[in-house]
């Protein structure tokens, strides 16, 4: 196939690209700057010059192409989320206008932000309470639009590590270094679901193959890590004592990242390995947590 991959520069998006040319498909990337066409390039993929902002640069790529892989987003600035959320959402529009009745596949990003926290999240689950919203809009536009007619699928990601990381565990890595304690909220028992990068990247593209519209997957290899034990690994390698903080002083502590410290979001994956004949083969969270790239200065 040829796959328009948007994000294709991304800590995520680039174990897909990279997945898609192994797999012997040919990748159109959007490219916002003259970096991340050269960046493309170099991975084996086609540059597009464009960017989410830019709907006739989607809609011109999507035009071109067999299917869509949509990973990309502002992640630099999460003060910057709600807007980045409404870009996103605009881009998603743009996109499904084009391929709107065409059966061609749209793949689309989701996370597990909100999502019933406490209990262990399936597939099947939907959120229909706006006060409890799956992640951000992007899933269940996603959702409206395979009502509509376009061949939407949704892969739900939990915390993706691995080589290029710069999202989720390096935010605690910088708040252990800052605060000189590596600190975990209460009983540290609340659970993170995990997955390395290049296992996610092959979920996108099983499910771009499959081509399932309204179909949810979840890019999860582990159900549910104990932020405790994240925070115990970040301490050892930090030379860092590990200490409990108290859930009132968790904001104080952790600041715009206090969220997910105290988030339980296990999820399993058994209905994605049913239907896409996945099984993850990369490292675990703790045993990536334990490599030396995640320290680098
Ligand atoms: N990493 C995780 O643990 C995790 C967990 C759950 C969900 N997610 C979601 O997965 C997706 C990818 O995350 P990531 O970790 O791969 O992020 P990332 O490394 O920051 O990559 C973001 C990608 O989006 C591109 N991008 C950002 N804004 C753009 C714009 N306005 N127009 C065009 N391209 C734009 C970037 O291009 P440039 O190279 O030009 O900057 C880059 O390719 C995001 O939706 C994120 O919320 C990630």
């Amino acid at each position: 196939m040829r796959v328009f991959v948007t994000g294709g520069t991304g800590f995520i998006g680039s174990a897909v690209v990279a997945d898609l040319l192994a797999a012997g498909h040919e990748v159109l990337g959007l490219a916002r700057s003259a970096a991340s066409a050269r960046a493309l390039d170099a991975a084996g993929a086609t540059p597009h010059l464009g960017s989410l902002e830019d709907v006739e640069s989607l809609r011109t790529a999507a035009a071109r192409t067999d299917g869509v892989v949509h990973t990309a987003f502002d992640t630099a600035d999460l003060a910057r989320f709600v807007e980045a959320g409404r870009v996103e959402r605009t881009a998603l529009e743009a996109l499904g206008d084009v391929l709107a009745g065409s059966g061609r596949p749209l793949v689309v990003t989701a996370g597990f932000a909100f999502l019933t926290p406490g209990s262990v999240a399936t597939e099947e689950y939907t959120s229909t309470d706006p006060a409890s919203p799956v992640g951000r809009a992007a899933e269940p536009l996603a959702r409206s639009m395979a009502e509509s007619g376009v061949c939407t699928s949704v892969v739900r990601l939990p915390c993706v590590h691995g080589t290029g990381d710069r999202f989720t565990v390096p935010r605690y890595i910088d708040v252990a270094r800052r605060t000189g304690v590596s600190a975990y909220v209460g009983d540290g028992l609340n659970r993170w679901s995990a997955v390395h990068h290049t296992d996610a990247a092959r979920v996108y593209r099983l499910a771009l193959e499959k081509a399932v519209p309204g179909a949810r997957y979840h890019a999860v290899a582990e159900e549910g890590v104990p932020f405790k034990e994240v925070a115990r690994t970040i301490g050892r390698r930090l030379g860092l004592p590990v200490v409990s903080t108290p859930p009132e002083e968790a904001d104080a502590h952790f600041g715009i990242d206090s969220y997910f410290a105290q988030a339980d979001i296990p999820a399993s994956s058994a209905l994605t390995r049913e239907r896409l004949g996945w099984e993850p083969t990369g490292p675990t969270l703790l045993a990536d947590l334990d490599r030396d790239g995640y320290y680098a200065a």
